[in-house]
């Protein structure tokens, strides 16, 4: 049976070159970095290759690169290590009801810690309130937390406006982006955005699991949330995970490459299934912004009557694989919390999947996927009724 791999908002399929630079590192580069000898130079060196990759999206600043375990423990330094870091400063911290649960969860335990937290509230296109925003910051206010792309349903924040009106009313409050959906795929635009903290992951871009980083600009205070060694600036100590920060450098440097390359985008594919769904009759809605509007690998759609769950599993029977909440909590029945925020209909909110696009997609496959979804669309309508 064909395979079609629709849910890279999860994760992707490594790149072949990644997987073999991960294995001859592993083999062959076994040395620790911050040992003296010709094997821990040889490490060092690779780590720093992998840096000076990751910092090119960054305007090559690579000092301000500290590599984490991924996306979540980048969050997590990021929002727990400016909050405590910082907090003689104000109690008072913001972010959005649509965040990943790597941040969400963060700020609920920082105001289980005495911190004041507010969350701020989206439009039905999931971008959040700018008058809202800036009514809330005081001189109170150390930190706010926004993602850039939504990863269930592909919203893209205006952080351009986003960054310069929390500045404009504290200069000295923090802004920290959870860029793991957007990481190599969009710009990472740092100085319009006038952000201080942006995380990333590897294994969003076809890179490993277990691996990423967080963008920290030059003299930005953060509390480290481990202590041991002096790696990666004090901030992360731990032996380096070479291979899987080799492969990261690899798979940032590859992913920016080829979505250049590419002569059919995520974007046209997305909106090529999109069509051919509703061309095939199904009764289909759009969650969140319109497909055009939104990042380029997501679509998050609604089959009212058709739980998702149970659409999933057929899908699935047919070799399509795709997403019915974000990964992390998509094995909970209740339904996500980004898609509640947008405040759906119960029939909208318990009948969304996601399908998720990736370089490693093509015109042909997608056109066949979202003929197939037509058919099991229609199979399981007739059962349902
Ligand atoms: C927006 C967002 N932030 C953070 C994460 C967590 O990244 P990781 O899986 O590397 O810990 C994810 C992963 O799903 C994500 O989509």
């Amino acid at each position: 049976m064909q395979e079609f791999y629709f849910d890279n908002s999860a994760t992707t399929r490594p790149y072949p070159e990644v997987v073999e630079q991960i294995s001859k590192v592993a083999g062959e580069n076994y040395g620790n970095p911050s040992a003296m000898h010709e094997k821990g130079l040889e490490a060092e060196k690779i780590v720093k290759e992998a840096r000076r990759r990751i910092a090119a999206f960054f305007r090559n600043r690579e000092k301000e690169i500290t590599f984490t375990s991924g996306g979540t423990e980048a969050n997590n330094l990021a929002i727990k290590g400016a909050a405590l870091r910082n907090r003689q400063r104000g109690n008072h911290l913001v972010t959005s009801e649509v965040e990943h649960p790597s941040v969400l969860n963060c700020f609920r335990y920082l105001e289980q810690i005495g911190f004041e937290v507010t969350y701020l509230p989206v439009n039905e296109k999931g971008l959040v309130n700018h008058d809202r925003l800036k009514d809330l910051i005081s001189d109170k206010t150390i930190l706010v937390s926004i993602m850039h792309v939504n990863n269930e349903i592909g919203t893209i924040q205006p952080l351009e406006k986003i960054g310069p009106l929390i500045k404009k009313k504290n200069p000295g409050a923090l802004f920290h982006v959870d860029a793991v959906q957007s990481f190599t795929r969009l710009p990472m635009a740092i100085n319009d955005w006038q952000v201080d903290l942006v995380s990333c992951s590897a294994h969003k871009i076809h890179g490993p699991r277990g691996a990423g980083c967080l963008w920290i600009r030059e003299g930005t205070l953060l509390q480290p949330l481990l202590h041991g060694g002096g790696q990666e600036n004090e901030l992360r100590p731990g032996t380096e995970n070479v291979p899987a920060i080799a492969g990261f450098g690899l798979a940032a440097r590859l992913t920016g490459e080829n979505y250049r390359k590419k002569t059919t985008p995520p974007g046209n594919l997305k909106l090529a299934f999109y069509r051919k769904l509703q061309h095939c009759g199904v009764e289909v809605y759009v969650n969140g912004p319109p497909p055009e509007d939104s990042a380029e690998h997501i679509l998050n759609i609604s089959f009212p009557g058709l739980p998702s769950e149970m659409f999933l599993h057929a899908l699935e029977e047919r070799g399509i694989y795709v997403s019915a909440g974000s990964a992390c909590h998509s094995r909970r029945p209740e339904p996500s919390h980004i898609l509640q925020a947008l405040k759906l209909g119960k029939d909208r909110l318990e009948s969304a999947l996601r399908f998720s696009f990736s370089c490693y997609n093509n015109e042909q496959e997608t056109e066949a996927a979202a003929e197939i979804t037509a058919e099991v669309a229609k199979e399981l309508k007739s059962i349902v009724n």
